[in-house]
């Protein structure tokens, strides 16, 4: 019924038909963002960093061939223990060749922090297709005001970067955008800088940096009322353990999927359930999704939970303001659950959609009304009727992972087959979503 065709250069994704059911448990990979982090600051820290929980995906793969070719020693990349024997005081080494982000804007972003901190030494920085066109100013503005000289494509706005590490100054940045890239791209750099930089965010990003940084040794202060955080320059850090959480991101596709496919019933252990990360959690309840947290923990700085969902009848709803940066990952699988809402879904205020790994916005839009969903791509969101029928179509991922698998959802719920190309996609941040995806459906 679900089967995935492997050719040369891509694979297809046929889900012949309509699934009767789900049911199981599933234990999802890593998060990616702690994943990232993990890898970069044991990198650059004395010591040893033990990593239990890695995420195995292509994207924390590219972080660590880049710190590898920098000095840093990283042992067989797998998801029980993976231990990163640090460079140590921060100094990186001058790569031998192009550092290579693949996919993954958090490897370029926060990377660029510590290289532009990195006196007389010479770095390039480059990524695929996607990461190419995405827009790389956001970080090398503030990074040029700290004085970081950073060279790239289209006046400096893309990449192939070319930077030449300098002694930086400490500076207090207003971002237009509440983008956990850009923040822990400064913190980072603000790490190597004496003094103490500050960037304050419109909406609070997620926080797994300044928990990280702070439990290698780094001193930040937060003010929440302002989202704002500080760091002081300076700090050595130190080796530590750090066990991954499960991806919440990874986990919203099984949340929607047990929500809108009848007589269903999933429980996803392990996730991370840190706040900035939950938009998604309250987004479904309120459009009456039937979730429940069990074994609420805490796991070496970060909250996790199991999540059972069961099927239930949803309603529409409206997202907007403070919540999207908490979801900004989630809305692609979000607009597959406001199909299957009774009334019309409004989501507004991310236009950050539009420069992730493909413009999320329009294709999502593209893709699901190729099914025969209700909806109109707005500048700045989506409105979507629920409650129609979906039928199977031939669509595509546009190398984008997450977009192959909300689109993977919404055939499991569509009637006939439908077909996804380039759904190796996935493997960016979930290399095993279709076994799971074969094994829970009945
Ligand atoms: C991430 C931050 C978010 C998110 C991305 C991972 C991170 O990007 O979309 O998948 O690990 O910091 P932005 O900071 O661009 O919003």
């Amino acid at each position: 019924m679900i089967n995935l065709i492997k050719t040369a250069q891509h694979h297809q994704l046929v889900i012949e038909k309509k699934a009767n059911s789900l049911q199981g448990t599933i234990s999802i990979p890593g998060d990616k963002s702690i994943s990232h982090r993990a890898l970069m600051l044991g990198a650059i820290a004395s010591g040893e960093t033990i990593i239990e929980g890695l995420l195995l995906g292509e994207d924390p793969c590219s972080t660590a061939q880049c710190f590898q070719a920098m000095g840093a020693k990283i042992s067989e990349l797998n998801s029980e223990r993976v231990t990163v024997t640090g460079i140590g005081d921060k100094a990186l080494q001058e790569p031998l060749n192009i550092l290579d982000a693949g996919n993954s804007g958090t490897t370029m972003r926060l990377m660029l922090g510590l290289l532009a901190s990195q006196p007389n030494k010479f770095f390039t920085v480059t990524g695929d297709d996607s990461l190419r066109s995405r827009p790389m100013a956001r970080v090398i503005k503030p990074l040029a005001q700290m004085g970081a000289l950073i060279y790239g494509r289209n006046n400096n706005q893309n990449a192939p970067l070319a930077v030449i590490g300098q002694n930086l100054k400490p500076i207090h940045y207003h971002s237009p955008v509440a983008s956990a890239q850009v923040k822990s791209c400064i913190l980072l750099a603000g790490l190597m800088t004496e003094g103490k930089t500050t960037v304050t965010e419109p909406f609070l990003s997620r926080d797994h940096s300044e928990r990280m940084l702070r439990s290698f040794g780094a001193t930040l202060e937060i003010d929440v009322d302002t989202h704002s955080v500080t760091i002081e320059g300076g700090a050595k850090l130190q080796g530590q353990t750090v066990i991954v959480p499960g991806d919440i991101s990874s986990a919203a596709f099984w949340l929607v999927a047990g929500a809108i496919t009848p007589n269903s019933e999933l429980i996803i252990e392990n996730v991370g359930i840190n706040l900035t990360r939950t938009g998604i959690l309250e987004a479904l309840l309120m459009m009456n999704a039937d979730i429940t947290l069990e074994n609420e923990r805490e796991m070496a700085g970060e909250p996790v939970a199991d999540l059972k969902v069961k099927s239930s009848k949803l309603k529409a709803c409206s997202i907007e303001g403070a919540i999207i940066p908490r979801l900004i990952d989630e809305i692609p699988i979000l607009a597959v659950a406001a199909c299957f809402a009774e009334g019309t879904t409004i989501i507004k205020d991310a236009e950050e959609l539009r420069v992730k790994e493909s413009d999320r916005l329009a294709v999502m839009a593209t893709e699901l009304n190729k099914m025969g969903a209700k909806i109109t791509e707005l500048p700045d969101g989506l409105e979507i009727t629920g409650g129609v029928t979906l039928k199977g179509a031939q669509m595509d991922s546009y190398t984008d992972h997450r977009i192959a698998m909300s689109l993977a959802i919404a055939g499991l719920n569509a009637e006939g087959t439908t077909i996804i190309d380039r759904a190796e996609a996935a493997s960016v941040s979930y290399p095993t979503f279709v076994d799971t995806l074969i094994k829970i459906t009945n």
